[in-house]
């Protein structure tokens, strides 16, 4: 072993060995999305009751419906999505289910025809379908030879002459052939469940669910997610009637958050796996008021949840500390506070605007002082906003209310602790 290779083992099995000190296997928070054929999942998955048993509601009934779940950046949409479809698929075997993301510049037939063919491996016309797309297929693509009056096997190196690699010509007839297929072998049918519609610019995106009437309406049952200030505010008013089910998930209430608290620990602790939110060893390595404050600075949103809850434990383990007191928390979230805003990479005028943000405390049509618009260099505050959303994304900011989407707040944490 080299002495750079040595150093580095070492440096792995301090850092390895720090996190056990916790009394973990490993940091279990996270910002990707979790897998859905995983067992994470089901172990973190928290909350939400009311809102599975209205999508479950639904899905009592064999008419197909179409469902909107819309809600504020980190939320827990695509996570809710996926926890859903992964109830469908232990529940309801014989039912078709599928996730996708929106593609950019995708239709959403063409979209579904790659979710559902993506499924469907052992079905060649399927398959044809997304090697003609130029998407890799799970096996290779056999094509029938006129000439040599065999069957030869397709590999990705083909030339474009022989097979054109193009969006299919009539995306919601070949959605329907394969929908009719796929019911065949799936007797309890096809759900399609399409995130992100608002990663998409509003204009397109409304112009695509108006194409879509008919899609959306036809075999497969849909969940489409979005944000409630871009497209899907539009399209909960413009497309009323175009969904069954428009499902708002708001912010956690803190019990929640301590329950998903005990819940992400418990799916990496050591020893003796303890889930009873009464017992303060549920919470370990925080001891109990330093994992409810913890909660109620994550207020609720399960990303910025899992963006503190990375740095404090990393945190905890660099201090070589066995438990999370109090201030061992506050010494994670300022830490945290400064790598949210290094990640950000904040323009000059955003670190303004974050500054004056945090300087008012609140900011808002009305609130905003005329002469604070002048020291940014504005003259509405409408210019502000393209900022401000930016500075939600980088949870730096929130939004205060849902009746005026357009007043922030900035996050409240500890103040950025210099470099240690
Ligand atoms: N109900 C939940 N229980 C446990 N963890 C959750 C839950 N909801 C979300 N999370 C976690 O929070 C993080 C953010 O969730 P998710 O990506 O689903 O949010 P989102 O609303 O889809 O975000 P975006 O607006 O960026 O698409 C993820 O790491 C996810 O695992
Ligand atoms: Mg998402």
């Amino acid at each position: 072993m080299s002495a750079t290779a040595w150093e580095n083992a070492k440096a792995w099995a301090k850092a390895t060995s720090s996190i056990q000190r916790l009394g973990l296997r490993e940091i279990p928070f996270t910002e990707s999305p979790i897998d859905l054929n995983s067992d994470t999942l089901s172990r973190v998955f928290t909350g939400r009751r009311d809102e599975l048993r209205r999508v479950f509601n639904l899905f009592q009934s064999r008419e197909r419906r179409r469902i909107l779940v819309y809600g504020r950046l980190g939320i827990g949409k695509s996570t809710f999505l996926l926890e859903v479809l992964s109830v469908l698929r232990r529940k309801r075997p014989k039912m078709l289910t599928t996730y996708i993301s929106l593609p950019a510049d995708l239709d959403l037939a063409t979209t579904a025809l790659i979710a559902v063919a993506q499924e469907m491996p052992e079905n060649d016309w399927a398959q044809r379908q997304l090697y003609q797309m130029g998407i890799p297929t799970a096996k290779p693509i056999k094509e029938r030879s006129s000439e040599a009056g065999g069957s030869m096997v397709l590999t990705g190196k083909i030339s474009e002459k022989d097979v054109p690699i193009t969006k299919p010509q009539y995306p919601a007839i070949s959605l329907d052939i394969l929908l009719e297929q796929a019911q065949k072998q799936h007797p309890d049918g096809v759900a399609i469940a399409i995130d992100d519609l608002d990663k998409q610019s509003p204009r397109y995106v409304r112009q695509l669910m108006h194409d879509a009437q008919g899609v959306l309406k036809g075999r497969a049952w849909f969940m489409l997610t979005g944000h409630p200030f871009g497209m899907t505010g539009d399209l909960l008013t413009s497309e009323r009637g175009l969904f069954d089910l428009q499902l708002p998930l708001e912010e956690m209430d803190q019990a929640t958050t301590y329950e998903m608290l005990i819940n992400y620990l418990s799916s990496a602790r050591l020893n003796h796996d303890c889930t009873d939110p009464d017992d303060p060893a549920a919470v370990l390595p925080f001891l109990p008021d330093a994992a409810r404050h913890f909660c109620e600075v994550s207020k609720g949103k399960p990303r910025l949840f899992n963006r503190l809850g990375a740095q404090v434990l990393a945190k905890a383990a660099a201090l070589q500390v066995d438990e999370i007191t109090l201030a061992v928390l506050n010494r994670g979230l300022s830490a945290a506070s400064r790598n949210l805003v290094q990640q950000a990479a904040l323009k000059v005028q955003e670190k303004r605007v974050l500054a004056l943000l945090q300087a008012r405390s609140h900011l808002s049509d009305e609130a905003i002082a005329l002469e604070d618009l002048e020291g940014l260099g504005v003259t509405t505050y409408s210019e502000l906003l393209p900022i401000l959303e930016r500075l939600e994304t980088a949870d730096l900011a929130y939004r205060l209310a849902e009746d005026d989407a357009t007043a922030f707040a900035p996050m409240p944490l500890p103040p950025a602790a210099e470099e240690e």
